[in-house]
């Protein structure tokens, strides 16, 4: 047998339940991976919620690593016993997963299991969000909100490799203090400070070139007021809530600005897309650029006390269950 989290409704924490089923087997094209730990995501909060739908009964989680434990049929790129680690629509709290081999990547000895299970889909997000969305470089000035979040301290670092200037954002002293030290340059209390104000003064009146925005309903439409002429606007998330419907010559108002909205998914859809963005990831921690601070781990028994406080805003930096 086999112990997972698995919800039979939406609702708070406690339709988590940690339930035996059967060792799940690997059909075609798919690894069987024994589970050494799992990566706690917002994204999990809204699939439990139902912001985001799914069917139920439901394992959630959608990070995670462990080893190789069985192979489907036609799957030549993995043996049993190679270490990996994956994103994506599978339900990574559990001991055991099946998942496409596509999914996949074979981790290199540099890469422990938890830092692998901390970063797989928050760090390819930090990725992507940079690299491509927008191609952040020296001269870049960016905002990136609740900077002390998992995504955020893996994001702060990258941009101030990649030769940014980088302004965040974050819920408290103690939170702006770990982000400066996680490659902000500077950190604004939003809980006590008006943000728009104070980036306007660190960068002299020019503002941001791009606003990373995970927060949503807060700070929608105040991001927008951060952008300086033509800048973009990528809406990633909502923490805080989904944002309004809003009328799209908001965006001509206030600079004739770019607004996208972007997820990991549509940025790995295909393996080389996949391939590129975790060999870049795991390049970034084997050089030593970027670390993946893990503030808080927790037993997978544990999930439901994990996301109370991811959504109280208690944690800070990734979060992981071990398995
Ligand atoms: N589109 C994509 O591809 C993609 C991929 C990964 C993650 N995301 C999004 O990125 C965001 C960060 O994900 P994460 O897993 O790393 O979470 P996280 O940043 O570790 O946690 C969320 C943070 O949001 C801030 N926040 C502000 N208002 C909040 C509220 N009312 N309730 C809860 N939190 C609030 C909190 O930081 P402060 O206290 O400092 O404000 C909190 O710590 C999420 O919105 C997630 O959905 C999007």
């Amino acid at each position: 047998m086999s112990k997972a989290i698995i919800i039979h409704e939406l609702g708070g924490p406690e339709v988590m339940t940690l339930e035996d089923r059967a060792v799940p087997r690997p059909g075609p094209g798919q690894i069987l991976v024994e589970q050494k730990a799992a990566g706690l995501n917002f994204i999990d909060v809204y699939f439990r919620t139902g912001v985001y739908k799914a069917e139920l009964p439901l394992v959630l989680g959608k990070e995670g690593a462990g080893v190789v434990a069985g192979i489907g049929e036609g799957v030549t790129r993995f043996a049993v016993g190679d270490r990996v680690a994956y994103n994506g629509a599978v339900g990574a709290y559990a001991e055991h997963v099946v998942i496409a081999a596509d999914a996949a990547a074979k981790l290199p000895d540099a890469v422990s299991f938890e830092t692998a299970a901390a970063s797989m889909l928050k760090g390819m997000t930090a990725e992507y969000l940079l690299r491509r969305t927008y191609k952040v470089g020296p001269g870049t000035v960016l905002l990136f909100h609740a900077a002390a979040g998992g995504v955020g301290l893996i994001a702060g670092q990258w941009a101030k490799h990649l030769g940014a200037t980088v302004i965040g954002t974050a819920g408290s002293p103690e939170k702006c203090a770990l982000a400066l030290r996680h490659g902000y340059d500077h950190v604004i209390d939003y809980t006590r400070e008006d943000f728009v104000a104070r980036v306007s003064e660190i960068t002299d009146g020019r503002k941001c070139d791009v606003v990373y925005d995970s927060v949503g309903r807060d700070t929608f439409p105040k991001s927008l007021d951060c952008l300086r002429r033509q800048g973009l606007w990528a809406s990633f998330g909502q923490s805080s809530g989904t944002i309004p419907p809003f009328d799209l010559a908001i965006l001509n108002q206030k600079g004739s600005l770019f607004a996208t909205r972007p997820s990991l998914f549509g940025y790995t859809a295909t393996r080389p897309e996949f391939e590129e963005s975790s060999n870049a990831l795991f390049d970034m921690i084997a050089s030593g650029a970027v670390t993946i601070p893990i503030g808080q781990s927790y037993p997978l028994a544990e999930a439901a006390t994990a996301h109370r406080d991811l959504e109280s805003r208690k944690t800070t930096g990734a979060t992981i269950l071990t398995i």
